[in-house]
């Protein structure tokens, strides 16, 4: 196998930069006699590549998009086409009391997304996590209603013809694909999914309504999730897409199932997106079967391993599964829509708290310091088959 070194100028001498290599590219490099012009330095953008093929969205908040960080705004301006708010458009953000909207933050970014030309998926209308706290504390299926009704009508109309999309409902299934017990569930009863989709089409009739769910290609999961659109289906409700989060493991990926189930919700007539992608490499306490995490696993080394940077067998390992789901990605992107990414860098991501808080984690395309990597140029390489292919020579 070559080093990923070997392979990162080997990919410097096609016209790209690797961080973490250390060929000078501004002379010509003395192995390849490659002259200087032919080694500037000119990342490709994302969005470029996969234009014909399906959109590369991100997700962040406004301060992310508001030019205070100016490096990651032009970073978002010239690799994505498409955005999810991480967090400004929870239902605790935008709703913190019972009569009241804050709808300050999700305004500036929806008029981001306008002026910038990013479709804006509106992530979320339904989920029983990031409620408010009065919601959460509600023990009466009369004032849950209210609140389930009122919050998708005003939410959904305000940004009718501003928003592309909704993500009506997430995460609505545990795992061997039966309802999640949440405080919809319990208070209103089967039918509100149905009646959620119902909703949100009467307020944002031009907008597209979609599932999201993580672990949904998983057998189980896509069958509960199949069995929801086809009830949406009967019912004579629209649904328009269904949203794979895709927070894998880089140690497991689950490429058969993610295969299967582009097929088997394509087929329902559904669009199929990746929504919240990425890929971690640190280890994962529950293996350990670590009841504590909070206590024992915070502040250890063993489950923090690259306080100091990723060691270059890792990093090839991250750009090799990104080339594998990109590769799958490609083969169907006549029933893909969108890839989204969960966060700008590796900096943003929501990993380096989840399930520890405190840890270094690298699971996106870009490092801390708005630097493609490696993994970026696998991606960008699955398009033109020269990649890293010769990683396994
Ligand atoms: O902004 C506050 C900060 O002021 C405070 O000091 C700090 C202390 O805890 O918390 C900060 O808020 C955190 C927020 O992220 C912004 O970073 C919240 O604690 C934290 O709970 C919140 O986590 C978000 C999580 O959803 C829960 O809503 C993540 O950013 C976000 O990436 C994650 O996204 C979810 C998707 O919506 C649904 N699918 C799963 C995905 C990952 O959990």
């Amino acid at each position: 196998m070559k080093s990923y070194l070997s392979w990162a100028c080997g990919t410097c001498l096609l016209g790209l930069h690797l961080s973490g290599c250390n060929t000078r590219h501004t002379t010509a490099s003395k192995a390849s006699g490659t002259p200087a012009s032919a080694t500037a330095t000119v990342v490709p953008s994302l969005k470029e590549t996969f234009q014909k093929d399906f959109r590369i969205g991100t997700a962040f908040d406004f301060t992310q998009a508001a030019g205070r960080d100016t490096n990651t705004s032009r970073l978002i301006g010239r690799h994505f086409n498409a955005v999810t708010p991480e967090n400004t458009m929870k239902a605790m953000h935008l709703h913190p009391e019972w009569d009241r909207y804050n709808f300050g933050p999700a305004d500036r970014l929806v008029a981001y997304a306008q002026q910038n030309n990013m479709p804006l998926n509106g992530h979320t209308l339904v989920w029983h996590s990031q409620l408010p706290g009065f919601m959460r504390r509600m023990k009466n299926a009369d004032s849950v209603r209210h609140f389930f009704t009122d919050h998708i009508t005003t939410v959904a109309s305000r940004y009718k013809g501003k928003v592309y999309s909704w993500d009506v409902v997430n995460e609505a299934l545990n795992e061997d694909g039966s309802l999640r017990r949440s405080v919809f569930l319990q208070h209103l009863g089967e039918g509100y999914i149905v009646e959620a989709f119902r909703l949100a089409n009467q307020a944002a009739p031009d907008a597209e309504l979609y599932y999201n769910d993580y672990n949904i290609e998983q057998p189980k999961k896509r069958a509960g999730t199949m069995a929801l659109i086809k009830k949406l289906q009967s019912a004579g409700v629209r649904i328009d897409g269904v949203g794979i989060q895709g927070h894998w493991h880089i140690d497991n990926l689950p490429l058969a199932a993610i295969e299967e189930s582009i097929l088997a919700y394509a087929a329902l007539g559904v669009k199929v997106m990746f929504t919240e992608l990425d890929l971690t490499v640190l280890p994962n306490p529950w293996q350990n079967n670590t009841a504590d995490i909070g206590r024992t696993a915070e502040g250890s080394a063993a489950m923090n391993p690259y306080t100091q940077g990723l060691p270059d067998s890792v990093q090839v390992k991250l750009a090799k599964a990104y080339q594998d789901l990109f590769t799958l990605f490609l083969k169907h992107a006549d029933k893909i829509t969108r890839v989204t990414f969960w966060g700008v860098n590796d900096g943003h991501s929501w990993l380096n708290n989840f399930p520890i808080r405190g840890r270094t984690n690298y699971p996106l395309l870009f490092d801390r310091n708005n630097q493609p990597k490696p993994a970026f140029y696998a991606v960008i390489n699955t398009k033109s088959n020269n990649g890293i292919e010769k990683l396994n020579e």
